[in-house]
């Protein structure tokens, strides 16, 4: 009899630890499953998105070899909500009338760029990057020509998408 008392407490603090793991692993049961629902949006790859840029009837009057710059304004969903993103494409229309879709962010670090008639350049403010109208390296620390934004023509219209081309490193928005 006195035996038994003695062994009382030993086995309910093993009761109790076992009870407290059995909750532990019940716990964290529930909880994997509910973080990953909950945290998952953060750790997606963003979703492609078009946009309308403009008529290609208007685009092709553009004048050869003279930029054009033209917003546009991609929704994305970020994390649980869908912003807004503005951005630039750069329309040059080349000698033989095909039209190119440049990214107006410097490829150094992605300062915006500005088109100097004069100088018939694309001039990077940060660094002193330049381009030529047709988007390649002419001067400065820019490593690659600029990036050109997917495109797509449907029902007449010039679509772009929320990536670059040449997308080495998921690069878009
Ligand atoms: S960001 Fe354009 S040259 Fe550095």
């Amino acid at each position: 009899m006195a035996k038994s008392s003695e062994e009382s407490p030993a086995r309910r603090t093993f009761m109790m630890v076992v009870i407290g793991l059995i909750s532990t692993v019940i716990g964290i049961a529930l909880a994997v499953p509910i973080l990953g629902e909950v945290l998952s949006p953060l750790f997606k790859k963003r979703d492609i998105v078009w946009t309308k840029l403009s008529a290609v009837s208007d685009l092709e009057k553009i004048s050869p070899l003279t930029p054009k710059f033209i917003p546009v304004y991609f929704k994305v969903k970020e994390g649980w909500s869908i912003n807004t993103l503005p951005r630039q494409v750069i329309v040059v229309k080349d000698i033989t009338g095909d039209l190119h879709f440049f990214s107006n962010q410097c490829t150094h670090l992605g300062c915006p760029l500005h088109w100097i008639p004069a100088r018939q350049k694309f001039m990077c403010p940060c660094h002193g990057g330049m381009f030529n109208v047709l988007g390649e390296v002419v001067g400065g620390p820019p490593p690659r020509p600029l990036y050109e934004w997917i495109h797509k023509i449907d029902k007449g219209s010039v679509f772009i998408q929320n990536k670059f081309l040449d997308n080495p490193k998921e690069r878009g928005i």
